[in-house]
């Protein structure tokens, strides 16, 4: 709003269009120096004039009803006035108005997508996180999204999986610890193996088996989905996160055959020991490959087809992969092969990573199907989050609904807040600080918005005002904390927009920390709920307005906000 606004102003006296102002317009470094600024370094050849006298000029000649115009060296600052701008930026903020960017461009993201008979990792901790963050900042700024989740079901391994079932399987401890026990059963595989070679061939003949959909074949195998997925929809389920789609390797099974053959046609398949592969030598990568040796389908295939389904079928104008930065050879593999077939959609092709994530230090091992790992650091911080209510606040009510969204809440606002490709270092200390950059942080200024407004609420009723309880008030009466509080807040959609479109949840993450910290700022310099009615509603409204933009950013994130804590 302020951008615009100012570049209404600016208009007369530059020679510029609006658009190209509102690009050049910038914050200034102090709030003191005023709301925003225009460098006038463009304008010297234009004025052959050096950009200092430029700004003079322009500040001399200036006049506005509401704006004022003063010069500092090479830039005009220019200043608000606070009631007539402040009323606009309120009736704004009410509207919750936002940008249509999407205009119904279909984002398909890829998230989330373990893979059946192994451990949840953390990779795809953060793929849930980060895909969750971003599905929904799409959904707001007006894209149809659509979120799958791309389970890892298909493969040799199956085929191991089922010989060592048929071995040595045992229904029970299956049921009890379904990731544990399969993985034990592949790792008893590949003992097993190294003594006995009926093994591996028996493993490929139940995998050809699997691919041609025998029937034993594929009971055995949808027995491992079904118990793996029970283990997954238990992250989920705490996390609060759901897939419009659940869309697994295996489906594409009878959809890459066409791609092979289509990549033959195109001659672009060479032989390469035995194995089928794409030459890639030209963009300096290695080989794509894409039927192994003993004649099976692998990853790069089934990413080939399911990049042309979902193109194709699923009519995505683009597609999102939120996988870790480890599998980034891999994307630009595929997104390669498919230039090469002469898709130019490829573009649309984007492979969103993140880094790795170390708890406490520690690169967490998953090793043996401890799946339990993360479900364990999750019930240690929603433990922990539970101790400090004790401490802090031990007759709140529903105290465990409160630990769990605070718990749940600080991974989540612990992992988002960082720059998504950075290596994450996690402490669950820090996370849960309440005076730190954490989740708890900003849920417990959303908590404080509300309790201040119940009080307000209370002194509005002990008057008997009869002034509307969102009567607008007096702007001025808000002071500089409360007017630097007004103006963060109506930058809420260009913030969306950045973090779209740089795929980065981080900077809403960031930016509800420095909307919390501006309304602790203004919490502690002036009294809220003053015994004077115009001075109290605008500052009631203010509260209203932080306290309705800290909760859509943390619902945006993934992140409960609670009304006490
Ligand atoms: N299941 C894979 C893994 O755990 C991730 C899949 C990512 N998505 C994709 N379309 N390749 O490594």
């Amino acid at each position: 709003m302020l951008y615009q606004w100012a570049a209404e102003a600016m208009k007369a006296y530059v020679p510029l269009e609006e658009k190209q102002l509102m690009e050049l317009l910038e914050v200034p470094p102090s709030s003191n120096l005023g709301d925003i600024a225009f460098p006038c370094f463009i304008l010297a050849k234009q004025f052959r004039k050096a950009p200092q006298a430029a700004a003079k000029d322009i500040a001399d000649a200036f006049t506005h009803p509401y704006v004022h115009a003063e010069a500092a060296g090479p830039y005009v600052n220019l200043r608000f006035d606070r009631d007539y701008y402040g009323r606009l930026m309120m009736e704004e903020l009410d509207q919750g108005s936002m940008p249509d960017a999407g205009n119904g461009i279909k984002v398909v993201i890829d998230m989330s997508s373990p893979n059946i008979a192994k451990p949840f990792g953390i990779g795809h901790l953060r793929s849930t996180m980060i895909g969750a963050a971003l599905y929904n900042m799409y959904k707001l700024a007006g894209y149809d999204v659509v979120s799958v989740n791309h389970l890892g079901d298909w493969g040799t391994q199956f085929g191991k999986q089922i010989a060592a079932y048929k071995r040595w399987g045992d229904d029970t401890a299956l049921s009890l610890d379904p990731i544990g026990e399969s993985l034990q059963l592949y790792v008893r595989f590949h003992e097993e193996a190294a003594n006995d070679d009926t093994l591996e061939q028996e493993a490929r003949d139940w995998f050809r088996k699997l691919e041609a959909g025998d029937e034993e074949a594929r009971k055995l195998w949808a027995y491992f989905v079904e118990v793996s997925m029970k283990e997954f929809n238990r992250m989920y389920q705490r996390l609060n996160v759901s897939f419009d789609h659940t869309l697994g390797e295996s489906f594409y099974n009878d959809k890459m055959q066409p791609v092979v053959e289509s990549l033959k046609e195109q001659g672009l398949l060479e032989e390469s020991d035995g194995a089928l592969v794409v030459r890639l030598d030209d963009e300096g990568m290695p080989p794509c490959l894409i039927i192994k040796k003993d004649g099976t389908t692998i990853y790069p295939t089934r990413d080939l087809a399911t990049a042309i389904y979902r193109h194709d079928v699923m009519k995505a104008d683009r597609l999102l992969y939120v996988v870790g930065s480890e599998q980034r050879l891999h994307f630009q593999q595929v997104f390669t092969v498919l230039r090469r077939m002469g898709m130019d959609w490829a573009d649309s092709c984007t492979h969103v990573p993140f880094g790795l994530m170390k708890f406490e230090g520690k690169k967490m091992s998953t090793r043996r199907g401890k799946i339990v790992v993360l479900e364990k650091v999750l019930d240690e911080a929603v433990a922990r989050a539970m101790a400090i209510i004790n401490e802090k606040n031990p007759d709140l009510e529903g105290k465990e609904e409160v630990a769990n969204a605070v718990g749940i809440g600080a991974i989540i606002f612990g992992d988002l807040k960082n720059n998504r490709v950075n290596e994450v270092n996690f402490s669950l200390e820090d996370a849960l600080n309440f005076d730190g950059e954490t989740g708890p942080y900003v849920q417990y200024t959303y908590a404080r918005t509300q309790s201040v407004l119940t009080k307000g609420a209370a002194a509005v009723e002990a008057t008997h005002e009869v002034a509307a309880p969102d009567a607008i008030g007096e702007m001025n009466i808000l002071g500089d904390s409360g007017w630097e509080l007004l103006k963060l807040l109506t930058i809420f959609p260009e913030q969306l927009l950045r973090g779209i479109r740089h795929n980065e949840p981080s900077v809403l993450a960031r930016y509800a920390l420095d909307v919390a910290q501006s309304f602790n700022q203004f919490y502690n310099k002036e009294r809220i709920v003053t015994d004077e009615q115009s001075t109290r509603s605008a500052r009631l409204r203010l509260t209203h307005l932080a306290g309705a933009s800290l909760s859509r950013t943390m619902k945006l994130l993934g992140v409960q906000t609670p009304d006490r804590m």
